[in-house]
């Protein structure tokens, strides 16, 4: 077991297979509205892989060891649901925040694997901060990314910039390499120490997608076997991109005409490549 490297040919294909995961949140966008149940999120979603896309949810019955089949062809964690939510017959109601975490399959194989939270309606000032926050944390760790840098760079950066300004990071997940398979090595902790872990080389790709909880960072998994909630009911939010380690920084794979913009603090050359710039 290592790390593979994309050749430029497995790139171009990667591309397309996060564009493809990107757009499918984009088409869901205008229909996360107060009264919509998760459940018909994910019928409209895989139906746009499937029938639109050409592409296979790869959540859908998913099984890695340990875990049953996983049921629906998304991800929708609703509020203190920290991840791998699945999608049900209750309406969103206003105020919620939702992560959505959609990975698709292309035709030839490839994985796409990407994230955004949602607020449903008008939410709170604490669950709008909690959401900004995290996306920010993504980024803090994305701009982390270029050869020579060390997984333990990323990690940090996200954790330095999360815990200080109060909020708490989920261990028990992390990223993960991608390409052919959903899940490859390496892990991408999201907690760290400089300078530690593997070293990063052109041709890497990864998911960076941190778990961030408005209050303690402890976890425990519902009886569906899949679904991670806060031990304390705290608000958690999460935010993910696939991402290449390229010869000089890295490019975000998952963009797509609807990306959020970037941060303020992301370099505006390397945004131009990650993601539209705010107008
Ligand atoms: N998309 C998730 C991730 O980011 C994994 C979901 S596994 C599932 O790694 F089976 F719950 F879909
Ligand atoms: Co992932
Ligand atoms: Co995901």
């Amino acid at each position: 077991m290592s790390i593979t490297l994309k050749t430029a040919a497995d790139i171009e294909a990667m591309r397309v297979a996060g564009r493809l995961a990107a757009e499918v949140l984009d088409m869901l966008t205008p229909h996360v509205k107060p009264g919509v149940t998760t459940e018909q999120l994910d019928q409209l979603a895989h139906d746009h892989m499937v029938n639109v896309q050409g592409t296979v949810p790869a959540p859908l019955h998913y099984a890695p060891p340990g875990y049953t089949p996983y049921p629906k062809s998304i991800c929708t964690s609703v509020n203190h649901q920290v991840c791998h939510g699945i999608p049900n017959d209750r309406a969103l109601k206003n105020g919620d925040i939702v992560n959505i975490d959609i990975t698709v399959i292309t035709k030839d194989g490839w994985h796409g694997d990407t994230s955004r939270m949602f607020i449903v309606g008008e939410g709170s000032i604490a669950a709008r901060r909690l959401c900004a926050l995290t996306y920010e944390a993504m980024w803090k760790g994305v701009t982390m990314v270029r050869p020579g840098a060390r997984l333990g760079d990323i990690g940090h950066a996200i954790q330095r910039f999360a815990e200080g300004q109060g909020f708490s990071i989920v261990r028990e997940f992390c990223g993960h390499g991608i390409g052919r398979k959903f899940h490859e090595e390496p892990q991408v902790l999201h907690y760290g120490r400089p300078g530690t872990l593997e070293e990063l080389v052109p041709g890497m790709v990864f998911t960076i997608e941190p778990m961030i909880n408005a209050g303690r960072r402890e976890i425990r998994e519902l009886g569906d076997g899949w679904t991670i909630v806060t031990r304390d009911r705290s608000l958690s939010a999460q935010w993910e991109h696939t991402v290449l380690v390229t010869e000089t920084g890295y490019e975000v794979l998952t963009v797509s005409a609807g990306s959020p913009a970037v941060p303020a603090f992301v370099d505006g050359t390397a945004a131009v490549a990650a993601a539209p710039v705010a107008d």
